[in-house]
């Protein structure tokens, strides 16, 4: 009897001649598993497609609140950009694939995984590492990794196997979409110096077609989530996609970066995610209103070495939970509104308020009602200026523009 591989399948070309294969190569049974994480599958199309071409099963399932709850919205409250530009959709997505890949593949009885990264990009450490921290027993076999084809002799070895070559391959660019965004890769954008063309983008309009008048839109969190919509509650899954339509409708949420992967290689990256950008803009507005000046700025540090462990795919680690637990602890007080100006192509923070506000207008106002003794303000300076006065006697620090 042949042993089984659970393959991660999308239902493109790569995953699609992935499927024979593995079956020629290996000699294994292969049983295609497909997760929605907001990229839209459509699952009757790709299970017909997964045993036409001959896989012995194809599983299918919806992962979106999965998605949201443990994935996007944690990494929302951490602040998390990789590089300062990169929400991390794709990153954030990998780990609960590998998670439930490997899980598929104990109720299977299989020994092994399947996934259909290429051997130069992130998202085969993100797979082979969550893999071997949760799984280590399970083999992880990466087809398009190992066969060595170009893009061309692998549309020649489908058409041979009778494997439908997909029209979308017209479309000059390599795609991954979920609910926090959409990466957009390969043709044209290669060249960065190149402006990204128009049609590399579906959710976020061009500024020249969007709306003449600015929208407004109230946020509300609660503890650090994204509760609320103009005052209505709303749950996770339909806040980022009524977020998406918002934003993108107004041009909002367009990156291009020049990023550095893991592996070594420096590579031009689009994206679009009119959600994240906004809701992360909107969640640091109101952290800076109810965190303290020291967590705000130790806060800083821990989002980016965690933007850093989901860019590497070291999600499933010590360190990523121990920085979650500590993000978990800053967001006690991050409720209140945060209002949103969305037009041609930006969004701008123009209001926020917290029944937990640190902001005094008694300490801050240069109007009646201060509260603030300035006069104290001459002793303070007295000693915090006091190291720079005792150097500048010391140590001639006037010749530095000399
Ligand atoms: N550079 C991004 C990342 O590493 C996007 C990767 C897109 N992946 C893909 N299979 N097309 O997260």
């Amino acid at each position: 009897m042949p042993g089984k591989v659970v393959l991660a399948y999308s239902g493109g070309l790569d995953t699609s001649a992935a499927i024979t294969w593995l079956k020629e190569k290996y000699g294994l049974d292969v049983i295609t598993f497909t997760v929605d994480v907001g990229n839209e599958p459509d699952y009757e199309a790709i299970r017909e497609k997964a045993l036409r071409v001959g896989a012995v099963k194809a599983v299918l399932l919806d992962a979106r609140q999965e998605f949201v709850e443990r994935f996007v919205f944690p990494s929302l409250q951490a602040d998390a950009i990789y590089q300062g530009e990169y929400p991390l959709a794709t990153a954030l997505a990998r780990p609960l694939i590998a998670e439930l890949l490997a899980k598929t593949a104990r109720e299977e009885g299989a020994g092994a995984v399947a996934h259909g990264c290429t051997g130069k990009g992130n998202d085969q450490v993100r797979f082979d590492v969550s893999i071997a921290g949760l799984a280590p027993d399970l083999k992880v076999i990466a087809p398009a990794r190992e066969w060595g084809m170009t893009r061309e002799e692998t549309i020649r070895y489908a058409q041979e196997r009778g494997i439908p070559v997909p029209v979308t391959l017209a479309s000059p660019y390599s795609i991954d979409q979920n609910l926090w965004g959409r990466s957009i890769e390969c043709g044209v954008l290669e060249d960065p110096w190149v402006e990204p063309p128009d049609d590399a983008f579906i959710w976020v309009r061009p500024v020249k077609e969007t709306p003449e008048d600015p929208e407004y839109l109230e946020i509300g969190f609660e503890q650090g989530l994204p509760v609320s919509l103009d005052g209505e509650q709303i749950a996770g899954i339909p806040l980022v996609e009524r977020m998406t339509g918002l934003a993108g409708r107004h041009g909002i949420g367009r990156i291009d970066h020049i990023e550095d992967r893991v592996v070594g290689i420096k590579s031009r990256e689009i994206y679009e995610a009119p959600a994240a950008m906004v809701l992360l803009q909107a969640h640091r507005a109101l952290e800076a209103m109810t965190l303290s000046r020291d967590q705000l700025r130790f806060k800083q540090i821990v989002a980016a070495e965690y933007a850093w462990l989901v860019y590497s795919g070291l999600w499933f680690t010590g360190l990523r939970q121990d920085l979650e637990a500590y993000v978990r602890s800053t967001q006690r007080y991050v409720t209140g509104l945060v209002r949103v100006r969305l037009h041609k192509g930006s969004s701008a923070v123009v209001g926020r308020k917290s029944p937990y506000s640190l902001y005094r207008h008694d300490l801050a106002t240069y109007d009646k009602g201060d509260v603030f003794d300035q006069k104290a303000s001459a002793g303070f300076i007295q000693l915090f200026g006091l190291p720079a006065r005792t150097q500048a006697r010391a140590q001639d620090l006037g010749r530095e523009g000399a």
